[in-house]
């Protein structure tokens, strides 16, 4: 499905973080609707190290990459010669900024800093000197303690919120200075869909949940989780913010979610629902208290006015076309 007329064919598209959930999807919408575009894959890919909470420090894994047929390279952001390289190398049209330490919880600001905020300023200097549109990823928890989920009303609660933020505010001064290019910011609230399973414990609990109903346990849910809302949102739709984000003139930084809030536990009721299975529930503390969103539901507005965004998949319509994958997900990797 081809979200406008832009035609891909012919163009060289830059996705870092490409070997992850988000960016995968997007090397595939452009494989799949663009035979001829030229898709670079920049992703660090996984190695086994470890952050402090236990969590690795990168996610990025081949099976994402499975059928993938433009080119992988293997590096880090914070690489500058890396950068100097491929700036020499390519011709990029686009850039799709997905790499970064995705992990809400991971508590390295040094190195949170350095991979989303430093690489990122790196990277939109090569767009710059390309002249390729630069499309990157801020995030929801850029407005962490904040009651209002607007453009403007960031209150960021982590240090991952945080360096969101400051992605966001070296977009503005850009923007401000007048580049020529595109550049903007797409704030996703909390996703979810095929090719997130290998974010282990920080994939959605759409995924986490639908494994441990399919396993036959009781899904484990926070305490008050009936009341814990977010608005979450199908991959499908942040690839179409994506491709929206390509058309010229769109500069800026947009929130991209359904619009609505939903609960954990109505997660819960859709997959056992739609499983035909009743595990029923299990509440347990919420040890991230204190820096944690119990609220998020994205104001859309400017998303739709600006960028024509218009969210095609209720949470319903979302559990239910991942279904398959989280099925085929629990025989292959789950069972195993
Ligand atoms: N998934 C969500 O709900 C969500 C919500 C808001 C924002 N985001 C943002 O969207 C982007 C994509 O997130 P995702 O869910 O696909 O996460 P992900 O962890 O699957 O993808 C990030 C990718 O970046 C790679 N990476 C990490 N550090 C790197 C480095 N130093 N150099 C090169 N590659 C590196 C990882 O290997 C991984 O493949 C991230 O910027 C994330 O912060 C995601």
């Amino acid at each position: 499905m081809k979200y406008n007329d832009i035609d891909f064919n012919n163009k060289t598209v830059l996705i870092t973080g490409g070997a992850g959930f988000i960016g995968s999807n997007l090397a595939f919408y452009f494989q799949e609707n663009y035979p001829k575009c030229n898709i670079v894959v920049l992703d660090s890919f996984r190695s086994g190290e470890t952050l402090s909470n236990g969590n690795l420090k990168s996610f990025g894994h081949f099976k994402n990459l499975l059928g993938f047929k433009g080119k992988v390279i293997s590096g880090d952001i914070n690489d500058k010669s890396l950068l100097a390289s491929i700036n020499e190398e390519y011709d990029f049209d686009y850039i799709f900024h997905q790499a970064a330490i995705s992990d809400t919880t991971a508590s390295e600001q040094d190195l949170m800093i350095q991979t989303n905020v430093n690489a990122y300023e790196d990277l939109l200097k090569i767009a710059i000197k390309h002249n390729a549109n630069m499309i990157y990823a801020s995030s929801a928890a850029t407005y962490g303690d904040s009651d209002r989920f607007e453009v403007g009303f960031e209150q960021p609660n982590n240090v991952y919120g945080f360096s969101k933020v400051m992605m966001d505010n070296i977009t503005y001064k850009y923007i401000e200075q007048g580049v020529d290019i595109s550049i903007v910011g797409l704030k996703y609230f909390n996703v979810y869909g095929p090719r997130e399973y290998f974010k282990n414990k920080t994939a959605s609990m759409v995924v986490q949940f639908g494994h441990q109903i399919l396993n036959g346990q009781t899904p484990k849910l926070f305490e008050g989780s009936d009341k814990i809302l977010r608005d979450f949102i199908y991959i499908d739709d942040i690839v179409q913010a994506n491709i929206l984000a390509c058309e010229p003139k769109k500069s800026g930084v947009y929130n991209v979610g359904t619009g609505k809030a939903r609960s954990f536990e109505d997660i819960v009721n859709i997959l056992q629902k739609e499983l035909a299975i009743d595990n029923g529930k299990e509440y347990i503390p919420n040890p991230f208290v204190g820096q944690y969103q119990f609220f998020t539901e994205a104001n859309i507005d400017t998303t739709k006015e600006n960028l024509g965004y218009k969210p095609n998949y209720e949470m319903e319509d979302g559990i239910k076309a991942y279904l398959p994958e989280i099925k085929r997900l629990f025989d292959v990797e789950v069972k195993k």
